[in-house]
C-alpha cells in the first residue's frame, strides 16, 4: 500500500472517489469536524485497509457515516425514541450515536464490539460522497494513529501521502474537533463518551439526564472498564511535549517564565499574546472563544512542531460548553500532564 500516488480530487472528482469507495479503497473525506478516512463500512477488506493506512489498533471501532436518516435503521438493531429524538435535533451535525449493530455492519468495522456509532455529517461534500458511493461510509479521523486530527487536506496529505489513493478537497473544517460520541444508558439517559461541538448543555435540551463519562476528564485506571476503546490510546500527540496549565493569565505567565527548558513555547488565548511577547515568551494563540479554539487547536499543534517547539505550555480553557471538547483533547495531547498554578 506504500508509494502509491495520493490524488487530491476536487468536487468534480466525487464520482471517481465513489468508484474507489465501492471497489473497496479508502478515500479522504472532508466533514464539518475533521477530515476522515472513508471506506465502505460493509466490506471487511476495505475496513482493514483503513486500519492499516492509519496504523490503528484493530479493536478501536470506526464511526459509520450516512447521508440520510432513513439509512440508519439498516445499520442498528433498533432505534429507541431517545436516539431518534437526538438525531432529529442534531443531524446533520457532529453527533455520533452508538447503538447495538445489525448484521450489515461487520465485526471489523465495529472493532469487535456488538455496537456501532453512526452519524450524519453536515458537510455537503461528505454527503455527496456518501450518496454517490451508495453505501454507508466508515471513517475514522484521517490522521496516522496518535497524531493530531487533520482539519485541512494538507494536514491529511502530510500523514497519508503514498498510503491511500485519494483525498477529496473540502476546505478547512469549520468545527475542528471530532464529533460528540454518545451512548444511551437507559430510555432517558445519555452518556457522553467523547465531548464535541454538540455540548452537554445542548444534549440536556433533549435528554432528561446527561452523564459525562469518567474517561472524558481523567485517565482511567488500567483495570477500569473501557466504554470507548479510543480513550485508552495515546492521542493527538505532536512531537513537542505538551503541558496543560490551569490558571489565570498572570499566574500562567509567571509559571511559564519560571520554566528553564529549551524550546519553550506557550499556546494561549488572543488576549495573552501581548503579555507573552513583553515577557519574551514565544507564543501562538489558539483563539479568543471556545469555538475558535476548537477550530484552531489541531492545526496549532502541527504548527508548533513546525516552529521547532520542544515543550509547550497551554493555557487551559474552561470545561463547560465547547470548552469541554477542547479540554478533553488537550489532556490527551498532554498525556494527562496537567498543572494548576
Ligand atoms: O467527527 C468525527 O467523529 C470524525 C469524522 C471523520 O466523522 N471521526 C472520528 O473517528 O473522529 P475516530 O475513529 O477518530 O474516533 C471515533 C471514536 C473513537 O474514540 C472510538 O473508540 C469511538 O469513537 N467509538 C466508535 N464506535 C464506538 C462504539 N461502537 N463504541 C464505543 N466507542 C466507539
Ligand atoms: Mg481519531
Amino acid at each position: 500500500m506504500k508509494d502509491m500516488k495520493t490524488l487530491l480530487l476536487q468536487e468534480d472528482g466525487i464520482p471517481y472517489a465513489a468508484e474507489l469507495l465501492r471497489s473497496g479503497e479508502p478515500v479522504g473525506m472532508p466533514t464539518e469536524t475533521v477530515y476522515g478516512l472513508g471506506c465502505d463500512a460493509t466490506q471487511p477488506s476495505a475496513v482493514r485497509k483503513v486500519f492499516a493506512a492509519k496504523g490503528r489498533p484493530s479493536d478501536n471501532p470506526l464511526i459509520v457515516h450516512i447521508a440520510d436518516i432513513s439509512e440508519w435503521g439498516s445499520l442498528v438493531r433498533e432505534i429507541p425514541p431517545l436516539a431518534m429524538a437526538l438525531a432529529e435535533k442534531f443531524w446533520p451535525g457532529p453527533l455520533t450515536i452508538i447503538l447495538p449493530r445489525s448484521e450489515r455492519i461487520p465485526p471489523e468495522t465495529a472493532g469487535g464490539l456488538d455496537s456501532v456509532g453512526v452519524r450524519l455529517p453536515a458537510h455537503p461534500i461528505a454527503q455527496e460522497m456518501i450518496r454517490a458511493a451508495g453505501v454507508p461510509i466508515a471513517a475514522p479521523s484521517g490522521n496516522r494513529s496518535g497524531s493530531p486530527s487533520p482539519t485541512t487536506s494538507a494536514h491529511m496529505l502530510a500523514d497519508m501521502d503514498g498510503r491511500i489513493p485519494a483525498i477529496v478537497e473540502g476546505g478547512s473544517c469549520l468545527g475542528g474537533v471530532e464529533s460528540t460520541v454518545v451512548v444511551l444508558d437507559d430510555a432517558s439517559t445519555v452518556r457522553v463518551l467523547r465531548p464535541g461541538l454538540i455540548t452537554v448543555e445542548m444534549l440536556n435540551t433533549v435528554a432528561e439526564r446527561v452523564i459525562v463519562d469518567d474517561a472524558v476528564l481523567s485517565q482511567l485506571a488500567p483495570d477500569a472498564p473501557v466504554r470507548s476503546p479510543g480513550t485508552k490510546y495515546r492521542h493527538y500527540a505532536p512531537e513537542a511535549k505538551i503541558i496543560l496549565v490551569n490558571g489565570g493569565q498572570e499566574e500562567f505567565l509567571r509559571y511559564v517564565k519560571s520554566q528553564q527548558e529549551e524550546g519553550v513555547y506557550a499556546l494561549v488565548f488572543d488576549a495573552d499574546l501581548p503579555l507573552c511577547s513583553a515577557n519574551g515568551i514565544p507564543a501562538l494563540s489558539y483563539g479568543d472563544t471556545d469555538a475558535e479554539r476548537a477550530a484552531a487547536f489541531f492545526g496549532k499543534l502541527r504548527e508548533l512542531d513546525e516552529c521547532g517547539a520542544k515543550c509547550v505550555y497551554v493555557r487551559a480553557p474552561r470545561t463547560d460548553g465547547i470548552g469541554l471538547a477542547v479540554y478533553n483533547r488537550l489532556i490527551r495531547a498532554a498525556g494527562y500532564e496537567v498543572r494548576t498554578v
